[in-house]
């Protein structure tokens, strides 16, 4: 067993410390460790996008990242976004829109969304569509998906002096 080290993380906002093995995939840290059960594993090996967080404001596969190399690191995750309660816009788009039914699939949905949502305009369904190339749904058909996405970048365009 090699040994355990450290790891500082900032989640959502609330930092967090917790000794643990190097080999911890950050998935299974954020999951077992913090109890942010959000973030799913499917394939487990970079395919599904259904691990997807943001780390220091980037997309990243959590399945593909170890915990320790989010040592320091600003993480955000599903739980982040918004409460049942009080959706985020993003959130909002996707029940209006119906862009999940089992939700396997949708925390790395709207994780990748914010951060393409942050970064590019989104201007046309392509782009949209190409964004989200990394993420799988085996139930939307992807339609509602990039309706959601589409009514979300609009109203934010709306808003947004
Ligand atoms: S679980 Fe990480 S990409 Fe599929
Ligand atoms: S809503 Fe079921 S996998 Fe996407």
């Amino acid at each position: 067993m090699s040994a355990a080290h450290d790891v500082d993380v900032t989640v959502n906002g609330r930092a967090y410390r917790r000794r643990v093995e190097p080999r911890l995939l950050l998935h299974d840290f954020l999951r077992h460790e913090l109890g942010l059960t959000g973030t799913h594993a499917g394939c487990e090996h970079g395919v599904c996008g259904a691990c997807t967080i943001t780390l220091d404001g980037d997309s990243v596969r959590a399945c593909l990242t170890f915990a320790v190399q989010a040592d320091g690191a600003r993480i955000e995750t599903v739980e982040g976004l918004g409460t049942p309660e009080a959706l985020s816009p993003l959130q909002e788009a996707f029940r209006e829109f119906h862009a999940l039914q089992c939700g396997f699939c949708t925390p790395g949905m709207l994780m990748t969304c914010v951060d393409l949502i942050r970064k590019y305009p989104l201007a046309s369904d392509a782009e949209i569509r190409e964004g989200l190339s990394g993420n799988l749904c085996r139930c939307t058909g992807y339609e509602h998906i990039v309706r959601a996405v589409r009514a979300a970048v609009a109203r934010q365009r709306e808003t947004t002096p």
